[in-house]
């Protein structure tokens, strides 16, 4: 159990941990993608998934193009609603791409579900889906995942890029709130 911002957080996956995990999921990555001609573009999403990404590109031994796409899928409460805003766009057409699509977590699915949904009005080649974490008890839609991490039960996680109300981002490991110190 280490304290940060005064909170008890346990540690669920370890850094080395989740360097190891980025690693082999590159290596998957780099071999399943390996005989392509056309240069795969790996879509981050934004803002949770910008460690994970950060690890996992620097395990995928091919060319590579990054994007980012912003997504609130929260109102004012800390339920998904299956409506995404996007507050950051794409900076370049996915028109004809390979695309694999990066996120922290799939929790009831509904935000990848809309994701997908938008990316798939621009006719991409292909669409993967990798992500760092998910919890199979909240889903509540079927939703595609190519890559996945580990499968959590049903907890609230920080750290590692996931945030608690916009903070404990930058938590070297994945934790769990225990509650105040
Ligand atoms: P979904 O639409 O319910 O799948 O929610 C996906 C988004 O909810 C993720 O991209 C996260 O931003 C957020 N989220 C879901 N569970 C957690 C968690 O345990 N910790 C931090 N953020 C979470």
């Amino acid at each position: 159990m280490r304290s940060f911002e005064n909170k008890n957080i346990e540690t669920l996956y370890s850094a080395e941990d989740l360097q190891n995990k980025a690693k082999e999921l590159g290596a998957q990555i780099a071999k399943d993608y390996g005989d392509r001609t056309e240069e795969l573009t790996v879509i981050g999403v934004l803002k949770g998934s910008f460690i994970f990404l950060a690890d996992l590109v620097r395990a995928i031994d091919l060319p590579l193009n990054i994007d980012f796409i912003g997504v609130s899928s929260y109102g004012d409460g800390t339920e998904s609603s299956g409506k995404i805003t996007i507050t950051h766009p794409l900076s370049k057409p996915i028109t004809g791409k390979d695309i694999i699509v990066v996120e922290d977590i799939v929790d009831t699915g509904l935000t990848m579900k809309a994701l997908l949904e938008l990316f798939e009005e621009s006719k991409p080649a292909s669409v993967k889906v990798c992500t760092l974490l998910e919890k199979p008890e909240r889903r509540q839609v079927t939703v595609q995942m190519d890559y996945v991490g580990f499968s959590i039960p049903d907890k609230f996680v920080l750290g590692y890029g996931l945030d608690l109300a916009g903070r404990f981002r930058n938590l070297p490991f994945v934790g769990v709130n225990q509650g105040d110190a």
